[in-house]
């Protein structure tokens, strides 16, 4: 047995060490190639369309890829987090007066701050869905709104028909690479 295959073998699944052990060993590096460019698009996309100009809170940013994709100039300010310090000593590379990152858990995080786009691209199938939704919709700024992208078979597993009853779908795409991996990407926003 390799010794990557050994850690991943003996690393809890979701673990800081082993998300950790997902950027030493470049198993992510794929998330900046071109299949994967559609779904990062379409939440910038959003961003622009609806919050230019914004706050963002980035849960489970990685490396930062997406703070890239959006564009220092169409932000207020870009704070984002993730559990893997890797990623995260990446991403600080980044920083400036408007941007930050740190390392932090999903699942105990919490802020005194309030965001006009908190975003979930390709994480939140690592907690409860609704717990999650409903624990940030505190950080998020009376008009704000979540996007969130799920690879289509992490999609399908969550408990939409319950979300809706909490949260108003605003806009949702679907769409599919050359390959045929397939995202759905939602806007959602506290029901009034
Ligand atoms: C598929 S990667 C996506 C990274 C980033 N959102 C992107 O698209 O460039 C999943 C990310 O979720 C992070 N993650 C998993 N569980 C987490 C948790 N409980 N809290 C924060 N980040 C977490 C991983 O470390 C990893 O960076």
């Amino acid at each position: 047995m390799s010794l990557l295959s050994f850690l991943k073998t003996h690393l809890v699944k979701g673990s800081p060490e082993r998300l950790d052990l997902k950027y030493k060993t470049g198993h992510w590096d794929y998330l900046r190639e071109i299949p994967e460019l559609a779904h990062y698009s379409i939440i910038a996309g959003y961003f622009q369309f609806l919050k230019k100009g914004g706050s963002v809170l980035d849960i489970g940013c990685g490396e930062g890829l997406l703070q890239e994709r959006i564009g220092r100039d169409n932000y207020s300010g870009y704070s984002g987090f993730d559990l893997a310090a890797e990623g995260i000593t990446r991403a600080k590379a980044k920083e400036d007066d408007k941007t930050s990152f740190a390392v932090a858990d999903m699942n105990t995080y919490t802020t005194s701050k309030t965001f006009d786009v908190i975003i979930f691209n390709e994480v939140i199938y690592y907690s409860n869905v609704l717990n999650t939704l409903i624990r940030y919709s505190a950080f998020l700024k009376p008009d704000g709104i979540f996007i969130l992208s799920n690879f289509s078979n992490q999609n399908e597993k969550i408990g939409w028909e319950e979300i809706y009853r909490h949260f108003h779908c605003h806009d949702e795409t679907t769409l599919f690479n050359k390959i045929g991996s397939g995202w759905v990407v939602k806007v959602l926003q506290n029901k009034k």
